[in-house]
């Protein structure tokens, strides 16, 4: 399956059937945890384990906001800028392995218990590590617990309180393609490709990914290439990871367009510039 018909496919699922995945599945999905893409080389990477949601949900873990679900991802990462936007841009590579596996998930990053998520993490580094406490201790340094996701498989029919859920945070409701990119049509390569964009998750639906395109020529042989400049239109705790979920959702979709980026050298985490190396 396409990548960009994964990305269509994708819906925050906050209503799921009680039963387990089953342990192949697990296991599969293990190993993806372990080899996602990496968008900045060298910034603190996030871990991310998957553990069973027994007597993590059953009290109260998500105060009610996720139903049904058996586990969870959950995600450790650092505390700077450009670790949160890694951290948003692998979390989300993950989470579109899973839906194309036909699995749900659901992005939470504030109706969790941090405490609970917490233990249940290092219980499953420490089993990981054979109980080598000061091991798992060096390993997660420098990260703290921000991003957990059920897993599992919806119910035929959401509850009452998610639907309502969802009309309140206007979650069915994206901003027109042209109030978020300038200079682009949408029937183009590259319009195509920030449609995907434009399709994020992002913390209380905010979508705060906005891009300018613009065309260069490059010295010394005066190559015209294309510059895709990011920016962030809020503020707080969630914009990072919102930003680095955009910048998977563009770069992975690219290739089903035949476009390829690299990023500009230097650029901020929270505006990132891409240049095409295709033309
Ligand atoms: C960084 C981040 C944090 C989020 N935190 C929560 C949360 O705490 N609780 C929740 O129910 N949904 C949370 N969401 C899910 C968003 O509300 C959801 O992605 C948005 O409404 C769009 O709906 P969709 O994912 O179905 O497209 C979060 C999403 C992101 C990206």
């Amino acid at each position: 399956m396409k990548i960009s018909e994964v990305i269509k496919k994708r819906h925050s699922c906050r209503t799921y059937n009680g039963l387990r995945l089953e342990q192949q599945t697990i296991e599969r999905l293990q190993g993806d945890a372990r080899q996602l893409p990496v968008l900045q080389p060298g910034v603190t990477a996030p871990i991310i384990r998957l553990v069973d949601g027994d007597g993590i949900e059953g009290k109260l873990g998500t105060y009610g906001s996720i139903t049904g679900a058996r586990q969870f991802l959950v995600m450790a990462s650092g505390t700077t800028d450009a670790d949160k936007v890694e951290a948003g841009f692998e979390f989300e590579a993950l989470i579109l392995k899973i839906t194309a596996a036909d699995i749900a998930t659901c992005w939470i990053g504030g109706t969790f218990r941090r405490d609970r998520f917490s233990e249940a993490f290092d219980r499953a580094m420490l089993d990981e590590a054979g109980g080598d406490y000061e091991k798992v201790k060096e390993k997660i340094a420098g990260r703290s617990i921000s991003i957990v996701s059920p897993i599992g498989h919806p119910t035929p029919k959401k509850r009452f309180a998610e639907r309502v859920l969802r009309k309140v945070a206007k979650a069915d409701k994206r901003k027109p393609f042209a109030d978020l990119f300038e200079s682009v049509s949408p029937d183009t390569p590259l319009g195509r490709v920030l449609e995907n964009v434009r399709l994020a998750p992002s913390s209380t639906n905010s979508q705060p990914w906005r891009a300018t395109i613009t065309e260069e020529y490059l010295k010394p042989d005066n190559k015209k290439v294309t510059i895709v400049k990011f920016r962030c239109a809020k503020s707080g705790q969630f914009a990072p990871f919102d930003m680095g979920i955009a910048y998977c959702h563009f770069l992975l979709s690219s290739p089903d367009e035949n476009l390829r980026w690299e990023i500009v050298p230097g650029c901020d985490p929270m505006a990132m510039e891409f240049r095409s190396v295709n033309g």
